[in-house]
């Protein structure tokens, strides 16, 4: 029997790093799904078409194509066949995906694929609603605030800590609030809270519900 593993959560959560392992760890394919929100977002940005003028986005999603490719395992998003992997992780792109995720012109872009392990907001609720093991991932702010702030340091990117935790704050609302598939925990989902967790004591929580629920 095939299987499917939805991963939703607020931004920061951890959601693509503990999928990316247990991907590897189960033998599944790995949709980062959030990536494809960044390239439309990213396609957005470099035309000029602001967050809030949904009549020019809804008038740009048919010259926008993104597609999922993978190479070595790691999945590559492309844009109009431009690899845009390297552009679409700064904290620009991500508010504008965000923004821009509300409108359902662009929530209709996203394609669900079978036999995946799938992150992003409305997967469990919404893109595989009948997917046999849901994990709602989340975290503190602050704690979310620190790995970003972690992360971006590390890139050699110049942020500020207290910037980054509003910028989360102002993402939460917004994905939670939106109208269109926003973000919640699917009545079936299991809450993981990985404040306090490693990544790979994250990952066994996961891998020990998926166990449980193939041996069904
Ligand atoms: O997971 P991320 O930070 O790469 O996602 C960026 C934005 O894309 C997020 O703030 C909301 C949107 N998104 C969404 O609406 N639905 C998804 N399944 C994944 C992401």
């Amino acid at each position: 029997m095939s299987m499917n593993i939805a991963i939703d959560g607020p931004a920061g959560a951890g959601k693509s790093t503990i999928a990316k392992k247990l991907a590897k760890e189960l033998g599944f394919i790995y949709v980062d799904t959030g990536a494809m929100y960044r390239a439309m977002a990213y396609y957005f940005l470099q035309n000029g078409i602001a967050s809030d003028d949904e009549a020019a986005i809804a008038k740009a999603c048919p010259a926008v194509d993104v597609t999922i490719a993978y190479e070595n395992g790691e999945q590559q998003v492309l844009l109009n066949g431009e690899n845009v992997n390297g552009v679409i992780r700064t904290e620009q792109v991500g508010n504008m995906a965000s923004a821009t995720s509300v409108y359902p012109v662009v929530r209709k872009k996203l394609v669900a694929k079978a036999d995946v392990i799938m992150d992003g907001r409305d997967i469990g609720t919404c893109v595989l609603p009948n997917a046999q093991v849901k994990i709602y991932l989340t975290a503190s702010s602050k704690t979310r605030a620190t790995r970003r702030y972690e992360e971006l340091t590390a890139k050699g990117e110049s942020c500020d800590l207290k910037e980054i935790e509003k910028d989360i704050i102002e993402r939460d609302y917004r994905d939670m609030h939106r109208e269109t598939s926003p973000l919640k925990q699917a009545e079936d989902a299991v809450l993981v809270d990985s404040s306090d967790l490693t990544i790979d004591e994250v990952v066994a929580a996961i891998r020990e519900i998926y166990q449980k629920k193939k041996g069904e």
